[in-house]
């Protein structure tokens, strides 16, 4: 085997976000080293030398050269073992199932999640260490910190590698085996939910939309929902994993998965819609002309655990972001589950599933998951949503209209202004933490602010204190508005405000969110004048 020492020099930008390090496709691609820098810190942060890592991405642009990369790097850095899906493809979610089951020491993705592809889109790289989740802030500062100081990097001089079929091949002492990317996933699927009882709920003749956006889900559903559980042929579109995205931006959101909202709220619309984002492990879900909030979404998993062959035996505690409606503690505690509350990211919730505190837990931005595995799962909330309905018998939108009748509804919205110059979100978030002492006792309209902080979280685990995780603001009737920095964009800045406010009379939970939210809407554009600052008179995205 030729191994080459390529003499590099260090970047100072490297630091991973809330997942991983995510840049324009144009920085991987055109700055020399860029890409190997990055692997080869990591590889010298874990000492890949002997180690097993699963290796994937989600079929975006460049994946596949970058795929070949990290192989020859892989080799180069004698690691003993990749496992990389065929043709390089893995969900993230699968990618998480991979490293348990063969008790892999990690895995890298090749994604930039809901992140648009191609030439003028982003690219990003994801490590998960030996859970199965991504690599806890400990772990990507140390892989920050060798970007800062690396000298060379270590590549086998060899022709590619043939990802087309399963099997294994040696290369050195390194040994490549690729899988099949989907068969352990869905296996996986089949022992959690009760595949008898979906099979016969699309017997008789219940409609699924679901919507790959033509990124890397798509045979994983067809597998699932089209041959294991008997949907008709035809409920998985753009189901093709495309370079592009086929152009669509692979985000399951109302403002994104626009062609699947547009059938969803048209005369006759199928029972349910159901998109997942880039890599897999976000979901959306809609009734016949009904949107499930991905709040409440968690909440009635949650509250339905019981109906659920792989949860019934009961949850030992829930957990979902700061930023993500209360909806969830509502439910734990009617039903007596403990309860926490992270910062926004998956990797917060590494600690306390290894910990066996939590069972299930969730974000407001289309993420749910469990125990299972170490990252949030896409299809694996839809199957959980299918197991519901085919239990219950109900339409989604009775389902949520039963568990805003049981608990009340906690109105919630996020409104995102993208595109901000960084200075200007910067001096936003500054102004608002200089004047957090003087806001409880301001009062807005009818509104008064009782408390304001800085959200900051420590691991009950592993003690681990994270900082500066964006601005809460309480008011009297315990409503929430909550400001933070988005950690996953590429340009510029992008401020997020959630709002949100609990209604426990029944007779006033029909409203739509927007107007509902209205007042406090205001309030939140005021108190940390949001137009002042941004320029933008509204938001970009409205979720
Ligand atoms: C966003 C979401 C966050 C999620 C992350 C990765 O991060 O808000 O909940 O975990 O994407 O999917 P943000 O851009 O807000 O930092
Ligand atoms: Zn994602």
């Amino acid at each position: 085997m030729d191994i080459k020492l390529v003499p590099t020099t260090a970047f100072e930008d490297q630091k991973p976000g809330t997942s991983g390090l995510r840049k324009k496709t144009k920085i991987f691609m055109e700055t020399p080293n860029y890409l190997e820098n990055f692997i080869q810190a990591i590889f010298n942060t874990i000492n890949v030398k002997g180690k097993t890592l699963v290796l994937g991405g989600d079929g975006r642009f460049y994946n596949k050269e970058a795929l070949q990369i990290i192989l020859k790097m892989a080799i180069a850095n004698e690691a003993q073992e990749i496992k990389i899906g065929q043709n390089g493809l893995f969900s993230t979610p699968a990618v998480s199932v991979e490293i348990r089951k063969f008790q892999a020491d990690g895995g890298i993705i090749l994604s930039a999640s809901h992140n648009p592809g191609g030439i003028k889109g982003d690219f990003g790289i994801k490590f998960n260490t030996a859970n199965g989740g991504p690599a806890p802030e400990s772990v990507t500062n140390a892989i920050f910190e060798q970007t800062k100081k690396l000298t060379f990097y270590k590549i086998a001089q060899m022709s590619d590698i043939d990802l087309s079929y399963e099997g294994v091949q040696f290369f050195g002492d390194t040994k490549i085996t690729v899988i099949n990317p989907v068969s352990d996933y869905a296996d996986l699927m089949e022992i959690l939910f009760d595949f008898e009882a979906i099979r016969s709920l699309f017997q008789k003749g219940f409609k699924l939309r679901y919507d790959a956006l033509n990124a890397v889900t798509g045979p994983y559903a067809k597998e699932i929902f089209e041959e294991r559980l008997g949907a008709f042929t035809g409920t998985v579109v753009h189901g093709e994993p495309k370079e592009d995205f086929g152009g669509l931006h692979p985000d399951p959101n109302l403002t994104y998965a626009k062609e699947l909202v547009d059938i969803m709220y048209a005369p006759d619309a199928p029972d349910m819609g159901a998109a997942s984002d880039g890599d897999g492990d976000r979901n959306m879900v809609l009734g016949s002309s009904f949107f499930v909030n991905p709040s409440d979404s968690i909440a009635i998993l949650a509250a339905n655990y019981e109906l659920v062959k792989g949860y019934k035996q009961g949850l030992r505690g829930v957990a979902r972001s700061m930023a993500t409606s209360r909806a969830l503690d509502t439910v734990a505690d009617k039903k007596g589950f403990a309860h926490y509350e992270t910062p926004t990211g998956w990797k917060f919730f590494g600690s306390l599933l290894d910990a066996g505190k939590i069972t299930l837990c969730g974000e407001e931005s289309f993420g749910a998951g469990s125990s299972h595995i170490r990252e949030k799962d896409g299809l694996w909330s839809i199957l959980y949503w299918l197991n519901i309905l085919a239990k219950t018998g109900k339409s989604i939108e009775e389902v949520v209209r039963e568990h805003w009748r049981t608990y009340g509804r906690h109105f919630y919205t996020r409104h995102d202004y993208e595109g901000i110059e960084t200075e200007r979100a910067k001096g936003l978030m500054d102004n608002l933490k200089r004047r957090l002492a003087s806001l409880p006792g301001m009062q807005l309209s009818d509104y008064e602010i009782t408390w304001a902080d800085d959200f900051a979280y420590t691991d009950p685990i592993t003690r681990e204190m994270t900082l500066d995780q964006g601005i809460r603001v309480f008011l009297k009737d315990n409503s929430r508005i909550i400001y933070r920095l988005s950690g996953t964009g590429t340009q510029g800045a992008t401020l997020r405000v959630y709002i949100e406010k609990y209604e426990s009379d029944v007779s006033k939970q029909s409203q739509d969110t927007q107007k509902a939210l209205k007042d406090l809407i205001k309030i939140a554009g005021d108190i940390a004048g949001i137009s002042a600052f941004t320029g933008m008179t509204a938001p970009t995205v409205i979720t």
